[in-house]
């Protein structure tokens, strides 16, 4: 047999970095901060509504742009939560978590040679899929001196004739960061009248941990332009339901609606419904588990810093991306390190685009006594570092 002939753009891509260390999870020897999931069972009613939609054997395909009560329900909260008005009948597809929005939305909007600006540290999905569809990525790089936001200067400075479309991802997976609201109006104002769209991935922005999340669609001018990506994953503890949408404007959701009914048919049925429940009644949930989390993120943020490792306080979403540059150590060799002498997994920032060297991420969605425990060994590996 010859080598099997895969398509040209996939055979380009390289493997993730963060395969390894996410691998080493089931290792029963090595403690893992590396897999951004949250660790808390979905809430009961949510499962209850799902197991009751099964026993009365609703187990049919759904319409293609999901079932209307739970777009009502997705434009309820868009309105409730951050001031977007999106018309369920026409301006919410419900997906296969984000990950089937982001995927249906790059292959909908780019043409081969198009653009795509994504902000790095990025979340590890975008540039890959990027490359799938013949777009050419052109990263911004943020800075930890910045706080890994976006800055209106950075952008400009990369936005070309054939920019397509702006990535964000706020509040940030890998660094934490969020962007307020003076923050996303200078960005705003550069892209207001450029024909740029902007796929805003919000899926932590229920994870804000000082003030409330501002939608970038919510800006003057910017609900045109936005495709706001949000989902259930991180928000209500449900990854493994995979259960996402998309709000933007029904031309745009038309022309996704297109390809999603070819790929996909629809969203899982089971999921739908536990869905609506969670919008309907998870309020109270939510606010239970940022608590938890934010419990933690000040305990490893603390830790850490006293450690003498910097972390670029981080607002949002549950990972910390540390800055390890002090012992001399790039990010693989760190993590790589860590894992030998400590059996600690992290993911090494270079998983998330070019400005990740010099940094790793750590995951806090993890119980307080495990995340001790990791954080006791990182603090012995720095101290044999020291004194070797
Ligand atoms: C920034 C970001 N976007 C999208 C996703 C995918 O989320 P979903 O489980 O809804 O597909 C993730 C998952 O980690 C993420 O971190």
């Amino acid at each position: 047999m010859k080598p099997l002939k895969t398509n040209h753009h996939l055979a380009s891509i390289p493997p993730a970095i963060l395969t390894k260390y996410l691998d080493l999870t089931t290792n029963p020897e090595v403690i893992s901060l590396s897999v951004g999931e949250p660790d808390f069972a979905t809430p009961y009613h949510i499962r209850e509504a799902a197991i009751e939609a099964i026993s009365q054997g609703k187990t049919f395909y759904t319409p293609s742009k999901g079932f209307l009560s739970l777009r009502k329900e997705i434009s309820s909260v868009m309105e409730r939560k951050y001031d977007l008005s999106y018309d369920p009948a026409t301006e919410v597809l419900v997906t296969i978590g984000a990950s089937e929005a982001i995927e249906v939305a790059l292959i909908t909007l780019l043409n081969d040679g198009d653009e795509v600006i994504v902000v790095s540290p990025s979340y590890i999905s975008y540039e890959p899929i990027i490359t799938m569809f013949g777009g050419k990525i052109v990263n911004i790089e943020t800075l930890e001196s910045e706080g890994f936001r976006l800055t209106p200067e950075a952008l400009k400075a990369k936005l070309s004739a054939k920019t397509r479309l702006v990535i964000l991802n706020y509040p940030n997976n890998p660094s934490g960061a969020i962007m307020n609201r003076e923050d996303l109006e200078a960005i705003a104002d550069v892209l207001r009248d450029t024909d740029v769209h902007i796929l805003s991935d919000e899926i932590y922005s229920e994870l804000t941990y000082q003030g409330t999340h501002v939608s970038l669609a919510s800006l003057p001018g910017m609900r045109e332009k936005t495709l706001v990506v949000n989902g259930f994953s991180k928000a209500y503890a449900m990854t493994g339901w995979r259960l996402g949408y998309v709000c933007a404007p029904k031309e745009i959701i038309d022309a996704l609606t297109k390809y999603h009914q070819y790929a996909v048919l629809c969203a899982p049925t089971i999921s739908q419904f536990a869905g609506i429940e969670a919008l309907k009644n998870g309020d109270e949930d939510i606010v239970h588990m940022r608590e938890e989390y934010d419990m933690r993120r000040r305990f490893v943020v603390k830790r850490l810093n006293d450690m003498g490792l910097s972390t670029a306080n981080p607002l949002g979403a549950f990972y910390v991306f540390v800055n390890v540059k002090s012992t001399g150590m790039g990010s693989v060799e760190f993590c790589d390190a860590l894992l030998d002498s400590k059996k600690v997994a992290l993911i090494p920032g270079t998983a998330f685009g070019v400005s990740g060297e010099g940094y790793v991420r750590l995951s806090y969605s993890y119980s307080i006594n495990h995340i001790q425990e990791a954080l006791s060994r990182i603090e012995a590996f720095l101290n044999e570092l020291k004194n070797a």
